[in-house]
């Protein structure tokens, strides 16, 4: 198990000996520490980056490509003891975090095949008198800081399209979560990454840390993924040297069922929408719009779904939802229920969370929510779907789009007509029409509105970590 910072392929200690204790949401144990980085590690891990940069950079394409590609086997490889890692520091259940190795593997092997594929163009100025080349280098060190729900894909969907760009990287993992981001690093090195290219920072003063690694002059550009929230803080950060900025942040994503909907089939979608990766992720189905013909057997089959869901150690056989990832997502999540019940909601099945030890939540579903409730306001990442019955489309699609957030949303309809005109009318990044899934490493991840900036995997990907320089060549 990896507990120091990777700075410039070397494994240190910090360098004021800080330790950051990582605990087991299943237990509320502590697993073990992690070096801490101060302010200086920081800017040691974007010196190494920046001296690793160009020699990367220069690297034919093919070479690059081929090095992501390993890096890609070699995930795989050791996807059992990835997995477990996540498991014991994240909590999700070990079949979830064997699907989290695959995705994250999978972020390699789409870039790999991107990188040979970074295009320019040339075409005659208007006026005749020179031609306009636009190409796409690398942007230069990128610092990026990634959360605790996908310990290990969050990196690698940054990772992969920044190296594949020819850029090298300083990466802040979250407290919660560094075993399984020191564990990627490492066998990124043994994949063939050069060192000083990947550096791993853990620091338990995110704000210092931040400011140091952004204040450098060679770090060109910040990726986050995390709340909307922190995102606006780090955006303002940034600001001051004018960073160049990619941000995935919060969702609020709408599930919407008509009336001809399959219903074993929207609930299915509803329950992967919704509990995927114990329902911790910002792509998670967060209001649930039933039209009122289906909505009382909607809402039925989901609490029958829901109940049926079995919570616990994400070791255990059979674990479908995990712990939550601290005390303080169980008194987030339960104030959100409290509150929505308190507005004249009703509990179908759970309501409560779960004694200890660990940190649990039982899987609730909420019939006839007010769609003004704050739960349909906040984003809840967690077991928990508040049911909201319709009946005028237009009203349904007006409160759906009634938030800052724009994500994802989902559409259960038989009529797919119907399905992809609801789809162009919600303000989401991405809709899954009559799927409850929409990640994909070859699909454009991100959001409208205050849910982020930028895209990630597809070939759009790849690019946002470019520049776009032109030269304008007479010959
Ligand atoms: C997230 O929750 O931040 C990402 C979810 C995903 O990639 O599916």
């Amino acid at each position: 198990m990896r507990d120091q910072m990777l700075i410039d392929g070397e494994w240190l200690d910090g360098t004021d000996g800080e330790r950051i204790a990582v605990i087991d949401p299943a237990s509320g144990d502590e697993i073990t520490t992690v070096a801490g980085g101060t302010p200086a590690d920081a800017t040691a891990a974007v010196d190494a980056a920046a001296a690793a940069q160009g020699p990367w950079a220069a690297a034919a394409p093919r070479e690059r490509a081929e090095v992501l590609r390993s890096c890609w086997v070699t995930l795989l490889d050791h996807a059992d003891e990835l997995a477990g890692l996540i498991t014991r520091e994240h909590g999700k259940p070990l079949a979830d975090a064997r699907g989290e190795i695959a995705y994250a593997a999978e972020f390699f092997r789409w870039n790999s095949e991107e990188t040979v594929r970074i295009h320019g163009t040339i075409g005659t100025a208007p006026a005749g008198t020179n031609r306009i080349i636009v190409r796409h280098p690398p942007v230069g060190v990128v610092v990026m800081v990634t959360p605790w729900n996908f310990p290990a894909a969050m990196i690698t969907r940054k990772v992969a399209p920044a190296l594949g760009a020819g850029n090298a990287v300083v990466i802040k993992p979250p407290k919660e979560t560094p075993l399984t981001a020191l564990r990627v690093a490492d066998l990124l090195q043994e994949a063939g990454v050069p060192p000083g290219v990947v550096n791993v920072v853990p620091t338990g003063n995110a704000g210092a840390w931040f400011d140091a690694a952004t204040e450098h002059r060679a770090t060109r550009m910040v990726s986050f993924t995390g709340s909307t929230e922190v995102g606006r803080v780090l955006l303002r950060r940034c600001a001051d040297r004018v960073l160049k900025v990619a941000m995935e942040l919060g969702g609020n994503a709408p599930f919407v069922v008509f009336d001809d909907a399959d219903l074993d089939a929207a609930v299915e979608g509803a329950m992967v929408a919704k509990m995927r990766h114990s329902a911790e992720t910002c792509t998670a189905a967060n209001r649930f719009f039933a039209e009122a013909g289906i909505a009382p057997a909607f809402t039925e089959a989901l609490a029958a779904a829901m109940a049926d869901v079995k919570v616990g150690n994400g070791f255990e056989e059979g674990v479908t939802c995990g712990p939550m990832i601290n005390a303080a997502a169980i008194e987030s999540i339960g104030g959100l229920v409290d509150a929505a019940v308190g507005a004249g909601a009703t509990v179908a099945t759970g309501g409560a969370a779960i004694d200890g030890p660990g940190f649990f939540y039982e899987p609730t579903v909420l019939a006839d929510v007010a769609s003004t409730a704050a739960i349909t306001r906040e984003e809840i990442f967690g077991p928990v779907a508040p049911v909201i019955p319709f009946t005028d489309h237009d009203a349904m699609i007006a409160d759906a789009n009634d938030t800052e957030m724009g994500l994802t949303a989902y559409v259960y309809t038989a009529d797919l007509a119907k399905g992809l005109a609801t789809a162009e009318r919600l303000e989401s990044g991405m809709v899954g029409v009559n799927r409850g899934a929409v990640s994909d490493p070859a699909a454009p991840f991100g959001g409208m509105k205050q849910s982020g900036l930028g895209r990630e995997g597809a070939s759009e990907g790849i690019y946002e970590f470019c520049e776009t320089q032109y030269i304008a060549a007479s010959w």
